[in-house]
């Protein structure tokens, strides 16, 4: 066991030394910390801190350890607390005291700031491919039934008949949020730490701004006591990725019910639907389970971030090392679920035929009716009163609204109070007018606003998301 230098007498306990040991965790990083020591070895270099041969044998020596660390051959050390130790301990076994030299002017809380960094800005990237991924999953299977019409329900309630591409491109327009939240958490987190040292400052004349920049950020924090100390990035990155997966369980809570046989809308292909132990009948949607309960695990790390930093005064505390696992977990769980179900809505059989007949129960045209009332000069809450009773005779008959006979139109007109209503009902047309107001086409077509579910304005956001994905 290492001691922490010449202040110490002792090596630490054992029992203490597990207790902070994060290498298990911050393993993750080890590809990053490579790159930002590579760029510090120039920095060196450039600054005179080193030779041109000592910052070759230096960043050799790092690329070799790259190598070892892809080919999964590094021999990781776990009396040596974390992967910053690590990676210096094994880069003085290979290049020898030279070593010793990289950490001039670094801390490791710089370190581990510019390490996070990195990762955060790949793994969003990684993040971004993988919703994509989905994206293009739900406009395929959109493209695949573009006439199919469903019950759009609120409370749960058959509400109003909608394009099943209309209801899939509602993940699309979330999916699409989710990936501008993470873009823009990736531009705050896109500025390079490293040169912050341990709270005040590099004790070199270092240039940030030549290794940012070799390092690919777009910037440079601007004062080191926040750089050293912030954790605001993280807590951001696992904020979108928190709401990104409260909507991948929406859709997963819709796989589930859909994929019942109590619905019917669907079936999930084989390949992404499981059996039971004990009854062969089952087919159960685990995958979409799974998606929503892990959704849960993700809001709690997400608030363990939180909880962590809130009572933080300035400058590294060891309670920040507690930031990585919360987050790798969250993303991993998030590019996983992203990519299960990118297949299992691929894999989706929709049974059109069912969700049209589902589209037509529960009388889901009557505000259409309404509208077609209003149309003719009722006023709105009179129309609605009288579409009223229109779905109590038909829900009194067992037909549907679009069923209704002429008379049952012209006696709800007629018992209105609204003086246009009333005069409606001696329209011999006015029964075929709210018959075809009443069926599904005609109440899709009546939503012929922006972002509305008229066929014709689905179509045209199908074909831009389509376009958009490189699809179709
Ligand atoms: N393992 C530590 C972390 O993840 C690295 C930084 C340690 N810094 C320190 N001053 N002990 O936060």
């Amino acid at each position: 066991m290492r001691t922490w230098g010449g202040r110490f007498e002792a090596g630490p306990d054992p029992a203490a030394a597990d207790f902070t040991r994060s290498l298990e965790i911050d393993i993750e990083l080890a590809l990053d910390d490579i790159a930002g020591s590579i760029a510090h070895a120039h920095g060196l270099g450039r600054a005179g801190l080193l030779s041109d041969a000592e910052v070759e044998t230096l960043t050799g020596g790092l690329e070799g350890l790259r190598g070892a660390v892809v080919d999964g051959t590094i021999d990781w050390d776990p009396t040596l607390e974390d992967v910053h130790m690590n990676l210096e301990a094994a880069l003085e076994a290979r290049v020898g005291p030279v070593a010793r030299k990289l950490h001039t002017g670094r801390s490791r809380n710089d370190q581990v700031a510019t390490d996070l960094r990195l990762w955060a800005r790949r793994t969003i990237d990684a993040l971004d491919d993988a919703a994509v991924g989905l994206e293009r999953a739900l406009v395929d299977l959109a493209l695949r039934h573009p006439e199919a019409v469903m019950p759009g329900h609120t409370h749960v309630q058959p509400a109003q008949p909608v394009l099943v591409a209309h209801h899939l491109l509602a993940y699309v327009e979330m999916l699409e949020r989710d990936r501008a939240r993470l873009a823009d958490a990736r531009r705050r987190a896109n500025v390079s730490p490293l040169g912050a040292g341990a709270i005040a400052g590099a004790g070199f004349p270092l240039d940030r701004e030549a290794t940012a920049a070799e390092l690919g950020f777009e910037g440079l924090t601007r004062n080191s006591i926040d750089a050293s100390g912030d954790r605001d990035f993280v807590v951001e990155t696992l904020a979108a990725v928190a709401i990104a997966m409260a909507h991948l369980s929406r859709l997963a809570e819709e796989l589930v019910w859909w994929s019942s046989p109590r619905f019917g809308f669907v079936r999930l292909a084989d390949a992404f639907s499981t059996g039971s132990s004990m009854l062969p009948n089952k087919r159960n949607p685990d995958v979409a389970e799974l998606v929503r309960g892990r959704a849960a695990g993700v809001i709690g790390r997400l608030t363990a971030a939180l909880a962590m930093v809130k009572g933080l005064p300035l400058g590294y505390q060891r309670d920040l090392q507690e930031d990585k696992a919360p987050l790798f977990e969250a993303a991993r769980t998030l590019r996983t679920s992203l990519e299960v179900l990118a297949g299992a809505v691929a894999s989706l059989t929709v049974h059109e035929a069912r969700m049209r007949a589902a589209a037509e129960e529960g009388h889901t045209t009557a505000v259409a009716v309404a509208d077609a009332l209003v149309e003719r000069g009722v006023a709105f809450r009179a129309a609605h009163h009288v579409a009223g009773r229109l779905v109590r005779a038909a829900e009194a008959a067992a037909v549907e609204l679009a069923s209704l006979d002429d008379g049952a139109f012209a006696a709800a007109l007629a018992e209105s109070d609204d003086p246009v209503a009333s005069e409606l009902a001696a329209d011999p047309a006015i029964g075929a007018t709210l018959r075809a107001a009443a069926t599904v086409e005609g109440a899709l077509a009546r939503c012929d606003v922006v972002g509305g579910t008229a066929p014709d304005r689905v179509h045209a956001e199908l074909a831009r998301a389509a376009r958009r994905l490189g699809l179709g």
